[in-house]
């Protein structure tokens, strides 16, 4: 047989870094900043509402397609309570197996072979997995480095755009390096869709972990509403992430089109989860406050004591991810970094290369998770001061 045995589009994706950056750490039994998972789980009246619905005999059977209505309004009411938005629950509002099955259904269901997908580089690993599997050609819009932010370049997003162009893969909070797109980031954005009649895919997974600024759905902008996909998931927000429990809310064309894919790759799941984050999502304000308020500390507490050990630190406006720069400890390649961290000091760490298309732009930076216990923050930090001496 000449011909491999995975499909050429998959070529070149292998394992994720996840996978085996967590198998390092536990067979070194190394503190695990790589994947963004919490130590600790999410507040014990969502837990309690799981086995409520579990216990009742709520979805222990297939739930509809487009998920359980209480969950479908319950985002409807977010979204408008939050920012704004109507959103139909029986119609503009779709329930999907955590972001990344929104991430899958929506890219299969929008992007045809030819069809380019200006993604933010450096980007989560599943768009770029799933822009190949829909046949698409991913084209990186590199956000750099600029004093403590890595910051988006419009004039170069606007020169990415050609009549090849499908869509936009925006994610705001980002995923690794912690920008939160501003107001007048966004609103070029917007213009620019509107301009040359692109759709967007817009990743808001982490809408709720903002410590500077705020998170602007940009679906608010003008002419967004019915051209925007907007995906987020319960497993960021509420400390769930083994849930699996993500949703679309965009315009009835576009959540008709994501489900067309999506009945077909898991077609529903978590029924028993999607009551108890319906329950979630009706938490009280203070809820989010505190979440942020938390992890705020914990941001500062991670970034402070990475300065602290040498590292050059980008302080992040959002998600629970701090990018570092390596070099000022004489290090300049991240994937050995890495590597050698666990038998260097036992502490676990992502390099952000995996993250990009051209892999040398992002060799100096690691990707540190902060969503952790603090005194394991502070065990961590204090191992990581040992690469000084
Ligand atoms: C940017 C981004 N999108 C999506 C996901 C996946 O979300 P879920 O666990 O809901 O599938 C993650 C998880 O790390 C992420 O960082």
């Amino acid at each position: 047989m000449t011909r491999p045995l995975l499909n050429r589009r998959l070529d070149g994706f292998g394992t994720t870094i996840f996978a085996e950056m967590s198998a390092l750490a536990a067979r070194t039994g190394s503190i695990n900043l790589g994947q963004g998972f919490p130590d600790t789980d999410g507040p014990e009246a969502v837990r309690e509402a799981a086995v409520r619905a579990l216990r009742d005999g709520r979805g222990n059977q297939y739930p509809p397609g487009p998920g359980v209505p209480e969950l479908r309004t319950a985002i409807a009411e977010h979204q408008r309570d939050r920012y704004g938005l109507e959103f139909d629950p029986d119609t503009e509002v779709l329930v999907t197996a955590g972001a990344t099955e929104a991430i899958a259904a929506a890219l299969l269901a929008l992007v045809e072979p030819g069809d380019e997908v200006i993604a933010l580089e450096p980007y989560y690993d599943s768009y770029a997995a799933c822009i190949a599997m829909a046949g698409g050609t991913r084209v990186p819009v590199t956000l750099r480095p600029d004093g403590s932010r890595f910051v988006l370049d419009l004039d170069e997003l606007r020169a990415a755009v050609t009549d090849r162009t499908r869509l936009i893969l925006l994610n705001t909070p980002h995923n690794p390096t912690g920008t939160v797109l501003t107001r007048a980031e966004l609103a070029a954005i917007a213009e620019l869709a509107v301009e040359r009649d692109l759709l967007v895919i817009t990743d808001e997974v982490y809408e709720h972990l903002v410590f500077d600024g705020e998170h602007l759905p940009l679906s608010t902008f003008t002419g967004m509403r019915n051209r925007t996909v907007t995906i987020s998931s319960a497993g960021k927000t509420f400390s769930f992430t083994g849930w699996k429990v993500g949703w679309v809310t965009a315009s009835h064309d576009l959540v008709n089109a994501v489900r067309t894919a999506k009945q077909f790759l898991t077609y529903v799941s978590g029924g028993p989860f999607q009551y108890a984050v319906a329950e979630a999502l009706r938490l009280p304000t203070s809820y989010f406050h505190d979440l942020a308020a938390d992890l705020r500390a914990k941001r500062d507490l991670l970034a402070d004591g990475l300065r602290e050990a040498g590292f050059g630190v980008f302080r992040p406006a959002g998600t629970y991810f701090v990018t570092t720069d390596i070099r000022p400890l004489g290090a300049t390649d991240g994937f050995d970094f890495c590597r050698s961290l666990p038998e260097r000091c036992g502490v676990v760490a992502i390099p952000n290369a995996v993250f990009y298309d051209a892999k040398e732009r992002g060799t100096p930076y690691v990707r540190f998770a902060f969503c952790k216990r603090t005194e394991v923050l502070n065990d961590a930090i204090s191992r990581l001061k040992q690469l000084r001496s």
